[in-house]
């Protein structure tokens, strides 16, 4: 056997454990979903298409169901993503509150925009769809932590907390 099929194998026994001990730990419904996919892009930083197939087998979905979640939530990674992956609402009501100073105060203390990595490998920027805290609005993810209520100050203090991580 080469190299090649050797870490191949090594990778997807590697899935399946992650995959394996994210539905015991979230359950096999289809709320368990997103965790599950949260679960394996943090510890892989990103989804792969193995990833996803792994995970449909093991809730029993469609690899259609996954890879539309996955979409929808925007954590079809093609690429490693930085160590802290934020993902702001851009869905209406946060749009309404202030999503878009708070996406600025963020791309100026970053130096990155929405879809881009810091060189460091330490944040990545993304946008996303409702992330269910609209009444709480705008709100975001950092990884599996949502941030409500933010504004420009809260933000900084927030992101200045993770740069010093
Ligand atoms: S609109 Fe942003 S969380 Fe729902």
């Amino acid at each position: 056997m080469n190299h090649q099929s050797l870490k191949k194998i090594e990778y997807m026994d590697e899935v399946k454990a992650l995959v394996n001990g994210l539905a015991n730990k979230h359950g096999r419904t289809r709320e368990s979903l997103l965790p599950i996919l949260q679960g394996v892009v943090d510890k892989m930083r990103y989804l792969s298409s193995e990833a996803m197939t792994e995970v449909a087998r093991e809730l029993d979905l469609s690899a259609a169901q996954v890879f539309g979640t996955a979409t929808f939530y925007s954590f079809l990674d093609t690429q490693p993503r930085g160590k802290y992956v934020i993902r702001i609402c851009k869905t209406i009501s946060c749009d309404m509150h202030g999503k878009r100073d708070v996406l600025q105060t963020i791309e100026e203390i970053l130096k990155i925009r929405i879809g881009e990595t810091t060189s460091n490998r330490k944040f990545t920027l993304l946008e996303t769809n409702c992330l269910g805290w609209c009444h709480k609005a705008p709100a975001m993810l950092i990884n599996d932590e949502p941030y409500t209520e933010l504004n420009a100050d809260k933000v900084r203090d927030i992101i200045n907390e993770y740069i010093r991580k």
